[in-house]
């Protein structure tokens, strides 16, 4: 059997599914779930989300130039889901969940506690590209659940439970393949 060959769109997967937090003077904060996301440079340490300018959440990050990415895990899975479903013009999403807001360092947006890692990131700038506006970032600070150093002080973030997100569908991940360059690791030689 050969390949089908579709027309462009969007197939790279996977994805996280991040819920974004924002937040805008004398409103409610509001929580948007966001799967085009990444990180487009080390140093500066940049991020970007991409967001269609009718979401709620699109004037609060454009008018403040603050957001936080919270990382998901699959115990956050149906938050995750419904802050993608539900508009913060209709529901406070932080309330409906029982999500804590925690207060950040750099920026006036609330960080989601229960969630194993926040980045606060502020707008440098923004690429209307047609139906997602990319918000590029600059990340000003990182938290991580201190639940999960383990005895030597590295932060174990794949004992997160963290979510992934695959063409529609929300999954955990899978086994532990290997680590970063061990496909050219020299092999310790046995002693004889
Ligand atoms: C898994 C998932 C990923 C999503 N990714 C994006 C995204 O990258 N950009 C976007 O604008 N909307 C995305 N959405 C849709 C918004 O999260 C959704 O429209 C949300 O209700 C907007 O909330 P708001 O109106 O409170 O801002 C996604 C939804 C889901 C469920």
């Amino acid at each position: 059997m050969g390949k089908q060959t579709w027309k462009p769109g969007n197939m790279i997967y996977p994805l996280p599914a991040v819920m974004v937090s924002c937040a805008r003077e004398g409103e409610k904060p509001n929580i948007i779930t966001v799967a085009w996301t990444g990180t487009i440079c080390t140093n500066p340490p940049m991020v970007y989300i991409s967001v269609k300018p009718e979401r709620y959440s699109y004037d609060m990050i454009r008018e403040t130039g603050e957001f936080v990415i919270n990382l998901t895990t699959q115990k956050l899975a149906k938050a995750t889901d419904y802050c993608g479903v539900r508009s913060g013009r209709d529901v406070d999403k932080f309330q409906e969940l029982h999500l804590t807001p925690e207060a950040a360092e750099q920026v006036k947006v609330p960080m989601i506690g229960e969630c194993p890692v926040n980045i606060e990131c502020r707008v440098k700038e923004i690429k209307k590209l047609g139906s997602h506006h990319m918000f590029i970032a600059d990340v000003l600070a990182v938290h991580v659940d201190e639940a999960y150093m383990n005895e030597n002080g590295k932060f174990e973030l794949n004992k997160t439970g963290l979510l992934a997100y695959s063409h529609g569908e929300y999954l955990g991940l899978g086994e532990h393949l290997g680590t970063f360059g061990y496909s050219v690791k020299k092999k310790k030689r046995k002693r004889r």
